[in-house]
């Protein structure tokens, strides 16, 4: 089964959103695995966000994802990476579809709620970066025949 990671950004929590945005995955059939709240340091930080290195706002990216604690989640279901992606809505907030995440709740392309991994190789090393093995726990739903 396909595994993302998914995480609240500071201005997510900052702005008590932790639950509402949990409760639209839940909702979705997803099946939360892991979740825990975070003080990124800045090397998790560079790590993280290492392929935008060259971008102009690579600066502004790390000092915002340190700014503040944040959530960071791993879901579980069948092609959650392209469906949690759909459901975040595009990173400008502005060209997001209505509905989205980042359409709902933010207005400014740096400081957009959510983070998601943007392909399983990408969820695999991003779940390993930031969660322990025996911080994931998989267990059979009853509901599973119904989604
Ligand atoms: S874009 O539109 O193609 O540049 O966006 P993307 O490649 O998805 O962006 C990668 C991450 O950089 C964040 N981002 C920014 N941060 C600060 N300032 C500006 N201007 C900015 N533009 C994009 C964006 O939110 C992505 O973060 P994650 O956590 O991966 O969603």
């Amino acid at each position: 089964m396909e595994k993302t990671f998914l995480m609240v950004k500071p201005d997510g929590v900052q702005r008590g959103l932790i639950g509402t945005i949990m409760a639209r995955f839940e909702k979705k059939g997803f099946q939360l695995i892991g979740a825990k709240l975070m003080q990124l340091t800045m090397e998790q930080a560079e790590h993280h966000y290492a392929e935008h290195v060259s971008r102009p706002f690579y600066g502004e990216l790390v000092e915002f994802i340190t700014s503040g604690p944040v959530f960071g989640m791993v879901w579980m279901g069948d092609e959650v990476v392209a469906h949690s992606r759909a459901m975040m809505g595009k990173t400008n907030p502005l060209e997001a579809a209505p509905g989205t995440i980042r359409s709902d709740y933010a207005m400014h392309k740096g400081i957009n709620i959510i983070h998601g991994s943007d392909s399983p190789e990408a969820a695999e090393r991003e779940i390993h970066h930031f969660f322990k093995p025996e911080e994931l726990v998989t267990y059979k739903r009853c509901l599973d025949d119904w989604i």
